[in-house]
């Protein structure tokens, strides 16, 4: 049976043009079985990437999207949403995750796919940040690449050489355990955990964008990608992807 069935209706060219990391619906998908998202609710997409995520939200859950990205221009993103004919309830925004335009607990839900690493990994993000763009009861759930497990005695020879990397640039040091991400936001008391594990087979996910990155990115972005070599070094599976979910409490501030 197939995992992910709302994935398979989406065409796998407009997914392969646009994804930006191991393929963003089957990540959001795996998410959105552990939340409860319906039709006008309000939802942040942070680090949309090209938007697959955003109009898949919009697509398949009736929700309203802002579809918040850096590295990717919202004039960009507006045209992709409009040839998916959800501009009406999909909006571009361009913002960095640290100097966003929204209200105080505007959104019933955020969520981060393949992105929360880059900015999230640090004590304040969360309480001071992430759990306040949305309402008491409000949803938060991100997927990150991560860890299996810590490394308290330092990080696992198989991975050493991809650290420094041009793609990983340091990347990598923001990969961390399902505790970790975990613990990361329990101890603020802010929101209740309600899944947070490792995604099943996870390189059977990560496999198919490595072999497209690696046959398309030096013609696209003039970079070689090693997430071939990445993947294959990782002979003790060490490499995760981690789903994780959470309600901000009632007193939550
Ligand atoms: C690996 S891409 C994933 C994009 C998309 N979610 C996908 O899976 O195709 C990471 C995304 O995170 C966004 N990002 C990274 N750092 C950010 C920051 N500081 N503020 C906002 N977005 C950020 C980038 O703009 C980029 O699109």
């Amino acid at each position: 049976m197939n995992k992910y069935p709302l994935t398979e209706k989406y065409d796998t060219k407009w997914v392969e043009e646009n994804w930006m990391g191991p393929n963003p619906l089957q990540l959001l998908e795996e998410l959105c079985g552990n939340m409860k998202l319906s039709p006008g609710m309000k939802v942040l997409d942070m680090g949309c990437g090209k938007g697959l995520t955003s109009v898949f939200l919009a697509k398949e859950f009736g929700v309203t999207v802002f579809a918040n990205d850096l590295w990717i221009d919202a004039a960009e993103n507006l045209q992709r949403f409009e040839a998916a004919g959800v501009s009406d309830r999909v909006f571009p925004i361009h913002a960095e995750a640290h100097a966003l335009p929204y209200a105080k607990g505007f959104f019933d839900a955020a969520i981060a796919i393949d992105s929360y690493h880059y900015y999230g990994a640090d004590e304040s993000y969360f309480p001071c940040t992430f759990s306040k763009l949305v309402k008491p009861g409000g949803q938060l759930g991100i997927v990150v690449p991560g860890l299996a497990q810590e490394f308290p005695e330092g990080y696992p020879p198989t991975h050493k050489q991809f650290w420094f990397t041009p793609m990983y640039d340091g990347e990598l040091f923001a990969f961390h355990s399902a505790a970790w991400w975990r613990h990361l936001w329990e101890k603020t008391k802010i929101a209740e955990i309600t899944s947070c594990y490792d995604i099943p087979d996870p390189k059977g996910i990560w496999y198919p964008w490595a072999h497209w990155a690696d046959e398309n990115f030096k013609a696209k972005f003039g970079l070689e990608s090693d997430d071939i070599e990445f993947l294959d070094a990782d002979t003790e599976n060490q490499i995760a992807l981690i789903a994780m979910t959470a309600v901000k409490k009632e007193n939550g501030e």
